[in-house]
């Protein structure tokens, strides 16, 4: 008889935990030791592989039908394990479901849409690097990074004004159940009912303005493609996929050019670079550490063989620091081709509100580079620990006016 093939064997062990405050305080040492133990590590604390280097990453972000998202796109395996809250049939669905619901979210998107929002978006940019002007001193998270996401978003998709603070906890909860149940999870959990509760009432046709990104959702469903349920999901993905993310991503760049003194010059020479600015910085310092997939099948990677049904957590910032990718990778540049880079993802579930949140980025930090002098760390910025996003909690910056 043949004894039973242990196909997790060749993988070499993890040695660190990523899921912890002193792994999240400076990841870049952990990422650089996985990518250099192999192409697929496996953690037995968690019981899943992970991959690490750049093309293994694009790989099994890219190849759907080997890594599918169905059984979640965090740690948990939703065919062995009841998941949270019913799984999202765009982020956590594969194809031909995926195709049905992101053909419907890519209408929201289009260049004519974006381009409708883009004096709004501008306006609002304009009030929030004027307020933050005048404070001279504040708080580059509460202040700044997450005031507009908040504000211009919703206002697109039509969402009530009443509640929004429900919108950053709700993402904190979404986000930290993608990892293991720890210390953050427990956390972001704390009012999940009232959360959830509020986010679910908020999703519907009859709560969303008749004219915002919300409306054009429920519209599909009047044209046969979606079922009213359905269209109600969708809302609910833009909401738990499109705030805390840009947040973060706010907070993260301004960190990056309240420390990077040279690239504010560079930015403020030429604002009209602030939108591969924050593309960089979605390199450099992206929010969106790690997603996961399932395998359907046996599989190798770099030589390495995985089973079916086994979870794979794919860390896309350490893809965005791979030295055998990126020339000077742990330089920030905002001038730099960035193309390429895994902080949006990429494949069929690549980031389908790109489009938005560049416009977003832009806004902010060109009208910051045209009206700001200087920028600098007033104090030592706190770190806001989630399981898969990267970001701040706190970060008090001086500035002045040009
Ligand atoms: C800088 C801000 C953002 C970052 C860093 C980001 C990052 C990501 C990443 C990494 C994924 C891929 C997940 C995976 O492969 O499993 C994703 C998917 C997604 N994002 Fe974003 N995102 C951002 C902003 C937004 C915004 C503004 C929206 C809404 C307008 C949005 C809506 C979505 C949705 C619905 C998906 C699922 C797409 C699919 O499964 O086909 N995101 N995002």
């Amino acid at each position: 008889m043949n004894a039973a093939v242990d196909t997790r064997a060749p993988a070499p062990i993890v040695q660190s935990d990523p899921f912890t405050r002193e792994f999240m305080d400076d990841p870049y040492p952990g990422f650089a030791a996985m990518r250099a133990a192999g192409p697929v590590l496996w953690s037995p604390q968690y019981g899943c592989y992970i991959v690490a280097r750049h093309d293994d990453v694009q790989r099994v972000l890219s190849e759907w039908q080997t890594f599918s998202s169905a059984a979640g796109v965090g740690l948990a395996n939703f065919s062995k394990e009841k998941p949270w809250r019913p799984p999202s049939i765009v982020l956590e669905a594969d194809p031909p479901l995926h195709t049905r619901t992101r053909t419907v979210l890519a209408r929201t998107m289009t260049p004519g849409v974006v381009k409708a929002l883009r004096e709004r978006f501008e306006r609002e940019a304009e009030i929030l690097v004027d307020r933050v002007l005048d404070m001279g001193a504040f708080d580059g998270i509460t202040d700044f990074a997450e005031h507009y996401p908040v504000k211009v978003f919703p206002d697109a998709l039509g969402l009530p004004e009443k509640g929004r603070e429900n919108l950053l906890p709700y993402g904190s909860m979404v986000f930290n159940s993608f990892g293991p149940r720890n210390e953050f999870t427990e956390a972001a959990m704390a009012n999940a009912d009232s959360v959830r509760g509020w986010i679910m009432a908020n999703c519907t046709r009859k709560a969303l303005g008749k004219d915002g990104l919300g409306a054009m959702i429920y519209a599909a469903v009047d044209s046969g493609e979606l079922t009213e349920d359905e269209a109600g999901m969708l809302v609910r993905s833009f909401l738990s996929a499109g705030v805390d993310t840009t947040c973060n991503a706010f907070g993260n760049l301004l960190w990056c050019l309240a420390t990077h003194p040279d690239q504010w010059r560079k930015l403020r020479e030429k604002p009209e670079l602030a939108r591969n600015a924050f593309e960089e910085s979605l390199r450099y310092e992206g929010p969106a550490q790690a997603f996961f997939r399932t395998t359907t099948k046996d599989v190798e990677i770099g030589g390495i063989r995985i089973a079916a049904n086994e979870k794979i957590c794919a860390f896309m910032q350490s893809a965005n620091r791979d030295p055998q990718r990126w020339e000077r990778a742990d330089a920030f540049d905002i001038e730099r081709r960035v193309v390429g880079h895994m902080g949006f993802g990429t494949g069929i579930h690549g980031c389908v509100g790109q489009p938005i949140a560049r416009l977003e980025g832009e806004a902010v930090f060109a009208a910051l580079a045209r009206k700001a002098k200087t920028i600098e760390l007033a104090g030592e910025p706190k770190r806001q620990y989630n399981n898969v996003l990267r970001s701040f909690a706190s970060l008090p910056v001086r500035v002045t006016r040009a």
